[in-house]
């Protein structure tokens, strides 16, 4: 089968020919219609695992992924041959992404079936940041006429988080460059602030002379963090997704939140699915590509959305 492996932590992927695999006891064989690109897929190519999870190499990439049951292997309860299924393909030893033409997971991984309304294609753009962009919302516990400003929110979190806090009755500031600011306006939020303009905290301070609720940061270093803190009133609530807030500082100033680890698991899949389902949430895809041409788009930056691989 066809996948897209790293050989070693920090080489360049590359597609490669690799063994059908076999699911073992209480697993099964997914034969994978999509595959959802985030961000940590270039993270674990380049090492962020090691020493955390046993890997296996050549690493075949990719977490997030959509298809058809194809296999069961013995003593499997919740599965059966020709489900429809999205999950998240990272449990150890890691390096059996979703990459590739088939993959096997565990049952009780983090593994949904995929309600019909659902192409595969929207289902795959789910698990990682969609459920990240509904723990920060459930972790937050927005209220009606919050002020939320969310940073990096033109990309694949930050595109679910919009939706997910105008939903949830928030008043959303969104960051976004040049004509990403309309895409924002659509998917809920109030105002756009675009960040290569200045400094986010000279634009808006004037106008939040009482200070924001709370700050989602998706993309910022601890240092443009801390900065950014100030917009924040006390007593307010600040969650990064890229480990840069510094909890004491947070503490100091009565404040809640911090860095957010998302839990990802099969029953918030569930719920993001239904929410999908429902036409409460729109998956905001902004390219679909074949597996064999995806290389280009592993560690891209600069995401409106999701990108999602069809193979
Ligand atoms: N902790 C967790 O559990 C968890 C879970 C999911 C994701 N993450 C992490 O969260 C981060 C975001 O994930 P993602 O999937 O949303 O990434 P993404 O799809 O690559 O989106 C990032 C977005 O941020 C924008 N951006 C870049 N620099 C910016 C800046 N200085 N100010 C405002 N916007 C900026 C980018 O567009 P422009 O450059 O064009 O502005 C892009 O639209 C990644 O580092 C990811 O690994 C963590």
């Amino acid at each position: 089968m066809r996948a897209i492996v790293v050989r070693k932590f920090a080489a360049t992927p590359e597609v490669a020919e690799m063994p059908v695999p076999e699911p073992g006891p209480r697993a099964v064989r997914v034969q994978l219609e999509a595959a959802g690109v985030n961000p940590y897929d270039q993270k674990m190519a380049d090492g962020i695992l090691d020493g955390v999870l046993p890997h296996d190499f050549p690493m075949i990439l990719g977490i997030d992924g959509a298809g058809i049951i194809s296999s069961v292997g013995p003593e499997v309860s919740r599965f059966a041959v020709g489900d429809r299924v999205v999950g998240k393909f990272l449990t150890p030893p890691a390096g059996h992404g979703s990459f590739a033409e088939y993959s096997v997971l565990p049952e009780d991984a983090t593994l949904v079936r995929i309600p019909d309304a659902i192409p595969s294609i929207a289902a795959a753009a789910l698990p990682t940041a969609g459920g990240t962009a509904q723990d920060l919302v459930d972790a937050a516990k927005i209220e009606p006429d919050h002020t939320v400003l969310i940073v990096g929110a033109t990309g694949g979190v930050g595109s679910f988080l919009v939706q997910l806090a105008n939903t949830a009755g928030a008043h959303v500031i969104a960051t976004a460059r040049g004509e990403a600011a309309d895409r924002m306006t659509r998917l809920g939020a109030a105002e756009t602030v675009d960040y290569s303009a200045g400094p986010l905290r000279a634009q808006l301070a004037a106008a939040y002379p009482d200070g924001i609720d709370i700050l989602f940061d998706l993309v910022s270093s601890p240092e443009a963090l801390a900065d950014l803190t100030g917009l924040v009133h006390d007593g307010g609530i600040v969650y990064s997704t890229v480990g840069a807030v510094d909890e004491d500082r947070l503490r100091a100033r009565d404040m809640r939140g911090g860095n957010l680890q998302s839990s990802g698991r099969a029953p918030e899949l569930a719920r993001l699915l239904g929410r999908v389902a429902d036409g409460d949430v729109v998956v905001p895809i902004d390219a679909t590509i074949p597996l064999t041409e995806g290389l280009s788009v592993i560690g891209a930056t600069g995401a409106r959305g999701k990108t999602v691989l069809t193979i």
